[in-house]
Parts: C-alpha cells; sequence; structure tokens
C-alpha cells in the first residue's frame, strides 16, 4: 500500500474545537479522517473543509460505542495501514449551572447516572479508541487527549463534579497510556485548550477557537514536541 501522508484522526470534529483542529492538521499537510457521531453533522463539517481543498474524510463514530472504534480501526487499517495522530477531542459538559436537577452543576445535587455518562464520553471514549487504534501506530505516533483545567487536582473549585472527575481520569489515562507506550515510541499526552468560544464554554469564553487549538496541534504535529506524558496549555506544562 502506497503511504505518502500521515493519517490523523480526530474525534467530535464535527463543530467547535475538534472541527478546528481537523483544519489546522488538513492544512500542516496530514490526511485528516474527521469522525463524528452524526453523520449529518459531519458530511456538513466534511464539506466545509472539502471547499477549503483540505485532504479529508469522514467516518461515523460514538465514542461511546466499542463497536464504532472497532469498526473504524478495520476501515483505517484496509484503507491507509496506520494511525500517526489521534486526538481525542469529544467530550460532553451536560451539567449546567441553572439546573437544579438530575444534571446539576452542584456536586450534591447530580445523579450519579450523569456522572457516569460524563465518564463513559470524556474518560473511556479515549480509552476505547486508543485501544482500538494503538496497534495501528508507528513508532513516533502521537496521542493528544483534549482534556481540561477544570480536571487538575490541584486548582479544584467547586461544582461540576462529574465533568472535573472525567477530566482528571482522562489525565490519568494519558499518564498510563504514555507509560504503556513509551517502548514503542508512542508520544501521549493531556492539553488544556483554555476556555473557549465554542457551543460548549459559550460565547462569553475568553479565547477564540484558533487560539484554543494551538497547543492540541502543536502536540499532534509539530517536529519539537517530543515529551510524553504532560499536561500542557500555551505550550507549558501545568501542574496536574
Ligand atoms: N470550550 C472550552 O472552553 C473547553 C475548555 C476545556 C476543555 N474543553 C474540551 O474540548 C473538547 C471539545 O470541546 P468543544 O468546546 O469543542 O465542545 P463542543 O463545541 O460542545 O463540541 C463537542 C464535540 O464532541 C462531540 N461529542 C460529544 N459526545 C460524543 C460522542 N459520544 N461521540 C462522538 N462525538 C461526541 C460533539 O458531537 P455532537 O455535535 O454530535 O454533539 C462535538 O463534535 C471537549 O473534550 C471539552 O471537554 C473545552
Amino acid at each position: 500500500m502506497q503511504q505518502t501522508k500521515m493519517i490523523a484522526v480526530v474525534t467530535g470534529a464535527n463543530r467547535g474545537l475538534g472541527l478546528e483542529t481537523a483544519r489546522q492538521l488538513a492544512s500542516r499537510g496530514l490526511h485528516v479522517i474527521l469522525t463524528a457521531r452524526n453523520p449529518r453533522t459531519g458530511a456538513e463539517a466534511l464539506g466545509r473543509l472539502q471547499t477549503e481543498k483540505l485532504a479529508v474524510e469522514l467516518r461515523k463514530l460514538d465514542v461511546n460505542s466499542t463497536e464504532d472504534a472497532q469498526a473504524l480501526a478495520r476501515y483505517i487499517k484496509e484503507a491507509h495501514g496506520r494511525v500517526d495522530v489521534l486526538v481525542n477531542n469529544a467530550g460532553i459538559l451536560p451539567e449546567s449551572s441553572r439546573d437544579a436537577g438530575a444534571k446539576s452543576a452542584n456536586p450534591l445535587k447530580v445523579s450519579p447516572l450523569t456522572v457516569m455518562e460524563i465518564f463513559n464520553t470524556n474518560t473511556l471514549g479515549a480509552v476505547r479508541l486508543i485501544q482500538a487504534l494503538a496497534p495501528l501506530m508507528p513508532e513516533g505516533a502521537r496521542i493528544v487527549n483534549v482534556s481540561s483545567g477544570m480536571g487538575a487536582l490541584n486548582d479544584t473549585g467547586g461544582g461540576y463534579l462529574g465533568y472535573r472527575i472525567s477530566k482528571a481520569a482522562l489525565n490519568m489515562v494519558t499518564r498510563m497510556f504514555a507509560a504503556e507506550l513509551a517502548p514503542r515510541g508512542i508520544l501521549v499526552n493531556s492539553v488544556c485548550p483554555g476556555w473557549v468560544r465554542t457551543d460548549m464554554g459559550g460565547t462569553g469564553a475568553s479565547r477564540s477557537i484558533e487560539k484554543g487549538v494551538e497547543t492540541i496541534v502543536w502536540l499532534a504535529s509539530a517536529p519539537e514536541a517530543t515529551e510524553s506524558g504532560f499536561f500542557w496549555r500555551d505550550r507549558r506544562k501545568i501542574p496536574w
């Protein structure tokens, strides 16, 4: 099989940070496999990047589905033979500050089922993709887990129990797979994009989407980004 471009996979690539990450990786010459759980919004995102003449394709992937992750791996093995970059970006934040019910941001009110739902997507979603795609990764491949400062143990405020747990656990996923995959020369890092103006971050957030993806793209593709097993923001290591 003829292999020219590096192959990147981005989860939750139909909007927000995932879409911009896909755009920027493709602009840097990678072949990007956009993944989205909703084929319609995925196709819209694909169309936008194709009009920019970028090398992209779309595969359906719900990160809550082990079957989807395995089907993606089978497809990539057949079509491309390898994965050089995996950006675990898909995430949810259903806890609402205004809602005192099951999805409350109040740790004393939020339903454990909501916490499990968040953990399943934000933490186990990344685990599913790493387990499925790591066998296809060559030496030098990179895994970037899009985490959050809200998961940093050293800086924990109140509120958003499920989201904070899920991102703290995602950081442990980063540490564990960095160790597991070090013998194969695969780099695994966590990144906090900052507070970004996406659907999740809201219009009042302090950062543009372009600024938000800067360190994600850097960890995924920059030749000088060669460290593994760290938590980053603005291209600097931050405490766990
Ligand atoms: N925005 C911020 O301020 C901020 C700060 C720190 C960390 N982050 C993290 O950055 C990442 C991207 O956030 P964003 O701001 O771009 O959020 P967003 O605009 O809400 O986009 C979230 C993306 O994740 C996808 N997604 C959710 N559940 C999924 C599932 N089960 N399977 C596949 N895709 C799924 C969504 O797909 P649908 O369109 O189908 O829902 C969407 O594409 C998240 O991990 C988030 O926690 C964001």
